[in-house]
């Protein structure tokens, strides 16, 4: 695997400002998150299950094994469990999702719901500077989240692709410039720069 997602680790981290003391914030309120765990699995499931393209990604009889996977994931998050390891995994959830076909919106609306879930539940239960800190620490965590999945699930493509085709990266980055320019050209687009490349 590639080195790359640590690079997207860090841009991440930098720009939605995730720090240690949201592990801190997140680990000294588990005692009450922690206990959200059964309702979230059930409201994500219900949700995937009451929706035709979602509920065909699944087996049958697969949805028990998924509830207890997503609890554990919870879990780490909301017991700020957050290691390299952690975030490693969650790169490799965007390979996962390539061959599970779990597109990145169906992800991305699911990362919503949760933080909606989470949200309304810290409003009910902490007093309202404690819910905005604990909701903060939760929505930074899970926005890095949603970000390496999405990006993991990009480059992991491109790079199954380019090992498909026999390609270098450079050569794909050309090729992908002059594509680029007849589709932005087709879509009427005129940049504010002149020149740019992705290689
Ligand atoms: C909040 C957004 C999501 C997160 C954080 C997430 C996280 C994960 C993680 C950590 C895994 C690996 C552990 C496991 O095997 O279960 C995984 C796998 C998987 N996820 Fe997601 N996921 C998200 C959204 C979705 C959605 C929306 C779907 C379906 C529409 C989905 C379907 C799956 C499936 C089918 C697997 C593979 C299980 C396997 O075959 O081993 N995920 N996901």
């Amino acid at each position: 695997m590639s080195a790359e997602w640590q690079q997207v680790l860090q841009d991440l981290i930098t720009l939605t400002g995730f720090s240690d003391q949201d592990k801190e914030i997140l680990r000294t309120s588990a005692r009450v998150t922690a206990g959200w765990a059964d309702e979230f699995a059930q409201a994500f499931y219900d949700l995937l299950f009451s929706y035709k393209p979602t509920a065909a990604v699944f087996a049958p009889n697969e949805r028990p094994a998924r509830e207890v996977s997503l609890k554990g994931w919870y879990h780490d998050v909301v017991h700020g469990n957050i290691t390299a390891e952690f975030w490693k995994e969650q790169w490799v959830v965007g390979l996962i999702h390539i061959a599970r076909r779990v597109t990145n919106p169906y992800m991305l609306g699911m990362t919503s719901r949760v933080q909606q879930l989470f949200l309304h539940k810290c409003l009910q239960a902490f007093p309202p500077q404690q819910a905005e800190a604990v909701y903060g620490a939760f929505k930074r965590t899970t926005d890095v989240v949603a970000g390496l999945i999405t990006e993991g699930y990009f480059q992991n493509y491109m790079l199954a692709m380019e090992h498909v085709a026999g390609f270098r990266e450079k050569l794909i980055a050309r090729m992908l410039d002059m594509e680029i320019h007849d589709m932005l050209r087709e879509a009427g687009v005129q940049l504010s720069i002149e020149k740019w490349s992705l290689a």
